[in-house]
């Protein structure tokens, strides 16, 4: 592209450089081009430069680069300065990307789901997460960008889970969460995962091996072919018995855990107090429920209180796995039954 140039000597090229950029006349994203013994800076049109410099010309000078995006609203600048309401965060799922996009984000959704594909690697697909819904917790999409099905192989700490957004729940959020629990448990425990959708928690207490079985239910019979299919993947691993059950039923049996997780976090609570009378002297609940803030210290107290199971069970701790709402974040409860 045709610019203005100061003509300098190459030995005197970085000083010059540097006092056009101090003064402001240097002109950006436009590259400094050889010619002979002299360096060819791009100047800012139309300002005097102070004589003595060298000579200015017109020069033949090829555009910089672009530097790298670092965030995505980089790729869409020329409406993202004006666009608060842009979405900040957005979730990986194996090959597809998730994006919540606020009401009142005036910027066109396809062109938000482009620039999400370019800007991470490996993206396929891009779709506009409207929250889950229904008792298997599907979510709701909407396709902004690429190809293909909502089905993918996600991987967490290593571990490679199969999923299908169109078909069963899962979530990335509670990967550090999935390995946290697995890392408690102790060897030669029975473990349930109650509500497991596909499985994340299961699948990692069994490739760690020190579960001597564990017994993974849900409602959903796709959720639990896709942990089928994550399991058949794992070379070894503790047994896992992946059960079709509504929860309700389940517990109405005559099993008995050393530990078990309950994520269901709107309704968990429903069940919260016969799971108790299914787990051993001793032995752990890991609950999930959304809590509003201020209000954490309190609700693991009452969950004692509200499930009827006396002063046998204290919750032992209450830790954020991740915000849900501006007033509220999903809490997981570590409830202990004493010996
Ligand atoms: C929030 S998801 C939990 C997913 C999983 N624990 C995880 O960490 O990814 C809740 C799951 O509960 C299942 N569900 C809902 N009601 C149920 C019930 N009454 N009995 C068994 N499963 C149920 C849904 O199918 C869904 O997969």
């Amino acid at each position: 592209m045709n610019c203005r140039a100061l003509r300098v000597p190459r030995r005197r090229g970085e000083a010059a450089r540097r006092e056009l950029l101090d003064r402001g006349l240097l002109r950006s994203g436009i590259r400094i081009r050889a010619d002979g013994e002299d360096l060819l800076l791009p100047v800012v049109e139309g300002v005097e430069i102070p004589t003595g410099w060298g000579p200015v010309e017109a020069a033949e000078l090829d555009p910089a680069p672009a530097a790298p995006a670092r965030d995505y609203a980089d790729l869409l600048k020329d409406l993202a300065a004006e666009e608060p309401a842009l979405p900040r965060s957005f979730d990986v799922i194996g090959d597809i990307v998730l994006v919540r996009i606020p009401d009142h984000c005036t910027i066109e959704p396809g062109r938000i789901g482009e620039a999400l594909r370019a800007f991470v690697p490996g993206a396929r697909l891009v779709g506009a997460d409207r929250g889950v819904h229904g008792p298997g917790r599907i979510r709701l999409l909407d396709r902004l960008a690429g190809s293909g099905s909502w089905a993918t192989v996600h991987s967490e700490h290593g571990l490679r889970l199969y999923v299908d957004l169109e078909r069963a729940y899962f979530s990335p959020r509670l990967a550090h969460e999935h390995h946290r629990v697995a890392s408690e448990v102790r060897t030669g425990e029975v473990v349930f995962d109650l509500c497991c959708g596909v499985g994340p928690f299961a699948a990692h207490i069994a490739r760690d091996r020190r579960a001597s079985r564990i017994v993974a239910v849900d409602s959903n019979p796709d959720a639990i072919e896709l942990l089928e299919r994550s399991l058949a993947a794992l070379p070894a691993a503790a047994p896992v018995e992946a059960r079709t059950q509504r929860v309700e039923e389940f517990l109405a049996g005559p099993e008995v855990a050393d530990r078990a997780i309950l994520n269901l976090p709107h309704e968990g609570i429903k069940y919260l107090g016969p799971l108790m009378g299914r787990v051993a002297r001793g032995g752990t609940i890991h609950y999930y429920e959304i809590t509003p803030r201020g209000r954490v210290a309190d609700r693991g107290t009452e969950l004692v209180s509200e499930s009827g199971a006396g002063s046998v069970w204290r919750c032992v701790s209450a830790r954020k796995v991740h915000a849900y709402s501006p007033q509220s974040d999903l809490i997981g409860y570590t409830l202990e039954r004493g010996t």
